[in-house]
């Protein structure tokens, strides 16, 4: 697994607006729209593309378009939906695939209640895209249900990210074509699975 940390001055502004409690539900989704376009752009420096050839109102020019077969984002809900749209500004040939997940507060095991995705993923690239990786188990699972459907590169992009969580997806993605993006990696995970110094819950500062 290849780990990035995208170190960037206005990557560290938004997410310390992300972190202070007194950022309210609209300001926290359009900051995390905005980080999450930030992260896109290091993300998909290897997305495939194709030479095309373009006429400028001047002459013929050599240039590039996004490849076939088109990337697949899948944004794991809850949370995930808030970076949806921010990804397919940056990719807008991307399908796109839902993977609904929740991690069980007491266990902190993840289930998955819903999956609306290509049966098919062979030659794919694919963005999965969550806020969190704090354990880390829900993000495993999901990339493994990726790879068993023939996905063979993965980007995983986080907001923000956890040592055990990076830990233990490295671990469990051993020799799988897996790439994790974030902002940071804080300092640890509480007792109760959340990421410390963090941001809290993520699905709640969006949608509750
Ligand atoms: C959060 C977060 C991740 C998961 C991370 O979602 O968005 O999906 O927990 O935890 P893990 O790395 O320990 O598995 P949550 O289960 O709270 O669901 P929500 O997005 O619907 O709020």
């Amino acid at each position: 697994m290849r780990l990035h940390v995208v170190d960037h001055p206005l990557v560290a502004h938004k997410l310390t607006t992300l972190r202070d409690q007194r950022t309210d539900s609209p300001t926290f989704r359009r900051l995390a729209d905005e980080l999450v376009t930030l992260l896109a752009y290091e993300a998909t420096r290897d997305v495939r593309t194709e030479r095309v050839r373009v006429t400028t109102p001047v002459a013929e020019a050599d240039g590039v378009k996004l490849a076939r077969p088109r990337p697949l984002v899948v944004p794991i809900l809850r949370a995930g939906l808030g970076m949806l749209d921010g990804m397919v500004r940056l990719l807008p040939t991307a399908e796109v695939g839902f993977l609904g997940m929740v991690r069980n507060e007491d266990t902190l095991r993840p289930a998955t209640y819903a999956t609306r995705m290509p049966d098919d993923l062979s030659g794919r690239q694919v963005y999965v895209v969550d806020p969190m990786l704090a354990t880390g188990g829900t993000m495993a699972a999901a990339l493994r249900m990726l790879v068993e459907r023939g996905a063979t590169d993965v980007t995983a992009l986080c907001l923000l990210a956890a040592p055990e969580g990076v830990k233990a997806l490295e671990e469990g993605t051993a020799g799988l074509p897996v790439t994790v993006v974030t902002a940071a990696v804080d300092d640890h995970l509480n007792e109760n699975g959340y990421i410390v110094p963090g941001l809290g819950d993520a699905g709640d500062r969006m949608y509750g």
